[in-house]
């Protein structure tokens, strides 16, 4: 472990098929008001609202309702949340939902009280925050971002076509986050996938930078694998419940940001994909998998030691009488493969991009250093035309 780090995760997680019994202790804890924030209906359908809103109610509390929460949601979301928090001094945001919802969930408290366009200050400036926040916790009803146990928080501004994500300080943190696997069960098959590829992701950016001998890489590979093995599991038989709570468990992991230390990180594929996610308002994993697959075949070859053992290692492939090229080759066709198995969709003209919006989205897309090569713009073009 070469660099330098500290590390603190201040979210209690509470894990579980009885995961939901301890809403009641924790949020005694808090003031009166608090305001549930939930997506455009998945928990009313579950019964999930119910349960909760009958526990906050037992509890006597009082409740304000933020509903219509948005996959990709917009900052006009998040103000509509600031101005509800402030006119009804919310005490606690409680997110039940995706990483769609928690995430506009943190951003309401960062914006409730902020001075000034909290846009332009937190998400264009990434200014620190020096003023009061809003508590945030989260039940969480689908696996992938990682969102319920770190400071992330991805919003989209229509108006200026920007996707742009932010990691706060871990105050922003959710207090405490409840994660029972079975209510991952009514998720369409579609959104488990992306769920599925997105976690993945958030490994592979980690993973596919340096070379040195550190720890979290080891840590990386066995998630993966796991991930491998519960994803072709959970695909077939979406009620296994071992295979739902290894997948949720470990796409919490993935993103907290435990499984980045000591190493320097990527990114540049959510970069890409959240300008993709601002114009086309796609799935984020299924994004991610249509840019991962030209973009690791493009820069495979700057780091293509890291490549080879992603091949022996995370896929099990065999490097007798193989170059080293073909073998990084080998790794990144068994990718591909397996995302088809899941039924994860690989070409972005399947996911509402136009060939038109290509060069917009190259053109507004972040360039970072991180990776094994730092891409022009042009070879940013490059790649999406190649997933497209
Ligand atoms: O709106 P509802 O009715 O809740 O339906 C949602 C939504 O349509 C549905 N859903 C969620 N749980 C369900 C369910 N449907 C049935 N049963 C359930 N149990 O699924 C759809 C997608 O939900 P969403 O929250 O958008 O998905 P996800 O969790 O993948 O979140 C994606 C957002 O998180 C950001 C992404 O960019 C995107 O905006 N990310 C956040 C990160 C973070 N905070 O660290 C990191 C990630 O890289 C990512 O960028
Ligand atoms: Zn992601």
């Amino acid at each position: 472990m070469n660099l330098d780090f500290s590390y603190q995760n201040p979210t209690t997680i509470y894990f579980g098929k009885r995961a939901m019994e301890h809403l009641s202790s924790e949020i005694k804890g808090y003031g009166r008001t608090i305001m549930l924030a939930y997506g455009k209906g998945a928990i009313k359908k579950s019964g999930l609202y119910d349960q909760v809103v009958a526990i906050l109610k037992e509890n006597g509390k009082n409740i304000v309702e933020l509903s219509g929460i948005m996959p990709n949601p917009t900052y006009e979301k998040v103000e509509e949340g600031a101005k509800l928090v402030r006119e009804n001094s919310v005490d606690l945001i409680l997110a039940v939902g995706g990483g769609s919802v928690i995430d506009c969930a943190k951003a309401i408290s960062v914006a409730a009280y902020c001075e000034g366009d909290a846009w332009t200050r937190y998400w264009l400036k990434f200014e620190p925050v020096d003023h009061k926040t809003v508590p945030v916790a989260a039940v969480l009803t689908l696996a992938g971002t990682g969102s319920e146990m770190n400071a992330g928080s991805v919003i989209t501004n229509e108006a200026m076509k920007l996707k742009m994500g932010r990691v706060f300080p871990s105050n922003i943190n959710p207090e405490f986050s409840i994660l029972n696997p079975e209510y991952t069960f009514t998720l369409p098959v579609y959104q488990m996938a992306s769920g599925i590829f997105d976690m993945m992701s958030h490994l592979m950016e980690a993973y596919f930078s340096g070379n040195d001998d550190v720890t979290t890489d080891y840590m990386i590979e066995g998630l993966l694998r796991s991930i491998i093995n519960s994803a072709k599991i959970a695909i077939k038989d979406p009620g296994n419940y071992e295979a739902r709570s290894n997948l949720m468990w470990s796409s919490t992991l993935a993103m907290n940001p435990l499984l980045g230390l000591s190493k320097t990180q990527d990114w540049e594929v959510h970069m890409m994909e959240h300008q993709l996610g601002a114009y086309t308002d796609c799935a984020h994993g299924m994004g991610l998998a249509a840019i991962s697959l030209p973009y690791y075949r493009y820069i495979s070859k700057y780091g293509l030691d890291k490549f080879a053992r992603f091949a022996k290692v995370v896929w099990d492939i065999d490097e007798m009488n193989k170059s080293k090229e073909e073998l990084a080759f080998a790794g990144i066709d068994a990718l591909e493969k397996f995302a088809k198995e899941c039924g994860i969709v690989t070409k972005l003209k399947e996911l509402g991009a136009t060939k038109e919006m290509l060069p917009l989205i190259a053109d507004s897309t972040v360039i970072l250093h991180g990776g094994y090569k730092q891409l022009t713009k042009e070879e940013v073009l490059e790649i999406l035309k190649a997933a497209y």
